[in-house]
């Protein structure tokens, strides 16, 4: 129920309006607030301390931007930030020192980043590493939302309790808005698979924009700029990179990324599970349909892997997947002609990474748990 805040954090609420000149001629008002609360020692959800970690993590996706024709809200950390983020999740992995004392470097400092822990209803702690300070913008048609200052998401990580026992997975949910519902599932799955940790993206696909004019991603310029799943310089792989070091040591893990597809996309598909290749159908993908099938008693016809049905969603394009089958990091963007195929492919698939894409049924909350059970019963354990 406690969410430690360091005391930067204890500010008391400050407002300023200034005039942001936006690329296209349009002016935004942008209202900068800090703090979201009178005391703000803790993460609010409404006008009370988020109490679960589903509502925490709800409150997190509220304040990711979605797309805005006119506001170009996501900046990429430089590498700075982005190699002082790695050594923060390092040490919230070892947890050493504890999470609440983690020293953050000043580059993450300065994005208001901070470690805390925070004790679930039932008791169980989890470490969290996010970036609470939200500003308010208010678009043309004077409707203010409430968006983080830094969209660079949050990695939670669970700390061992007893002896319970941590299931060698991470839950990882690149696309808050797109992929509706996957930051509630995710959450959920995390919380009852027993799984390590949860990323969760702060910044939405489209949250630059989305049509062909909107920055894309330099590192595959068929996607858009703040797609954490189709980029290397962002937060979200650089924990992935962490996460993967980490269980380097302990027989490694897998990285299961949870999306969500249009009812129309992929007919008679309700889950499509991929590990990045397009050639052959993974085991570790196999494996896991299969107890959901046992879980859920969901309509087994409908979960299919690479190959067994007519459907595009392979997933070779994910960076997080071509860096957890191996392309080395200077090869994970390099694409022979602009927007083509990539120069260099993975050369194995060992179980590291699964995407499984999801219909709107299957992502809803009566099948939570099933999937969580089949989590736990396709991935080992330590
Ligand atoms: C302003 O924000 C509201 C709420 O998100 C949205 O419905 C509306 O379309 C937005 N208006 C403009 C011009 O972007
Ligand atoms: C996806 O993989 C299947 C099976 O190998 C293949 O037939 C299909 O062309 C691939 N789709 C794309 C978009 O690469
Ligand atoms: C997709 O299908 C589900 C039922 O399976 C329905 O509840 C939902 O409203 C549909 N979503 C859209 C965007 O049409």
């Amino acid at each position: 129920m406690k969410f430690t805040t360091p005391t930067y954090f204890l500010t008391t609420t400050f407002v300023t309006t200034l005039l942001l000149d936006i690329s296209n001629g349009a002016h935004l008002r942008q209202t900068t607030s800090i703090s979201t609360s009178p005391s703000t020692d803790q993460l609010y959800c409404g006008q009370a301390p988020c109490v679960t970690l589903s509502e925490l993590t709800k409150e997190l996706r509220n304040r990711v931007p979605r797309e805005d024709p006119n506001i170009k809200l996501y900046a990429a950390p430089n590498d700075a930030q982005i190699n002082d983020w790695k050594s923060v999740v390092k040490s919230m992995l070892i947890a050493d020192p504890r999470c609440e004392s983690i020293p953050i470097p000043d580059s993450l400092t300065e994005a208001k980043y901070t470690t805390a822990r925070f004790t679930d209803e039932d008791d169980y702690d989890y470490c969290v590493l996010s970036s609470l300070p939200t500003q308010s913008y208010e678009n043309n048609s004077n409707v203010y939302s409430k968006y983080f200052e830094y969209l660079w998401g949050t990695v939670i990580i669970r700390l061992r309790k007893n002896d319970i026992f941590l299931t060698k997975v991470s839950i990882d949910i690149p696309h808050p808005w797109s992929d509706k519902g996957t930051y509630a599932q995710g959450t959920s799955i995390f919380k009852n698979s027993n799984a390590k940790s949860l990323l969760l993206a702060g910044s939405e696909r489209y949250t630059n924009g989305k049509d062909e004019n909107s920055p894309k991603s330099d590192c595959d310029s068929r996607y858009n700029e703040a797609d954490a799943a189709h980029g290397t310089n962002n937060m979200f792989h650089a924990a992935v990179e962490k996460i993967d070091n980490y269980f380097s040591g302990k027989g490694g893990y897998t990285a299961i990324q949870f999306h969500g597809m249009g009812n129309t996309t992929c007919p008679g598909v309700d889950a499509f599970f991929s590990d990045g290749n397009d050639q052959e159908a993974s085991s570790s993908g196999n494996e896991l349909r299969w107890n959901f099938e046992t879980s859920s008693n969901f309509n087994e016809d409908t979960l299919k892997l690479v190959g067994e049905a007519e459907c595009n969603m392979n997933g070779t394009r994910n960076i997080q997947g071509r860096f957890l089958n191996g392309v080395s990091t200077p090869e994970l963007c390099r694409t022979e002609s602009e927007g083509g195929i990539f120069s260099t492919e993975p050369t194995r698939y060992d179980g590291k990474f699964l995407q499984i894409e999801q219909k709107e049924n299957i992502r809803g909350e009566q099948y939570y748990k099933a999937w969580a059970e089949a989590v736990i019963n396709s991935f080992p354990s330590y």
